[in-house]
């Protein structure tokens, strides 16, 4: 028996105001999404942003649903629809943010593991690292430089 460790890497940013230009913009993009989730239910907002290496910008929010199961995350909402839209750009970066209708989040808020799972599934097939910025509503921001760092041990096409 052997032990194995695993080591992850995070950058943190103490605010909105420390990120570069470009990721800043994403955020707002983010932000921008996060207002307009459909989170009657949970009273939990959350927004992604992710811009491909076509320059577009593809925004999405999470929208709940009565039979709470089929509701969909921010991050699989914006991620899906831009396979949809341009299934052969690969996507650079993507920012996240989350607010709850009931406090305020300071802290950063990381995909939950369904969303990161389907994030390391572009990552995958892109062969290209995506950077990762996730906030809560104000606050500071992690940044991982791709998703490997946020799912260790990944299942992806390689086991199959
Ligand atoms: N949610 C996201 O949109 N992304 C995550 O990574 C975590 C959770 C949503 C799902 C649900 O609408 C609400 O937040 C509470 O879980």
């Amino acid at each position: 028996m052997k032990e194995v460790k695993i080591e992850s890497t995070l950058y943190v940013y103490e605010s909105i105001e420390e990120l570069a230009v470009d990721v800043k913009e994403l955020m707002s993009k983010a932000v921008e999404a996060r207002n307009k989730a459909y989170a009657p239910y949970s009273k939990f907002n959350v927004g992604a942003a992710l811009i491909l290496d076509n320059g577009e910008i593809i925004t999405g929010s999470n929208q709940e649903n009565a039979s709470y199961p089929s509701g969909l995350c921010a991050e699989r909402t914006a991620i899906y629809y831009a396979g949809a839209k341009y299934p052969k750009a690969n996507i650079v970066k993507m920012a996240i943010t989350a607010a709850s209708q009931n406090q305020k989040t300071t802290a950063p808020i990381p995909p939950c593991g369904a969303c990161r799972q389907a994030i390391a599934e572009y990552e995958v097939k892109q062969e290209q690292a995506i950077e990762i910025y996730f906030m809560g509503e104000t606050g500071s921001v992690a940044k991982s430089n791709s998703l490997a760092n946020l799912l260790p041990l990944v299942f992806d096409k390689s086991k199959l």
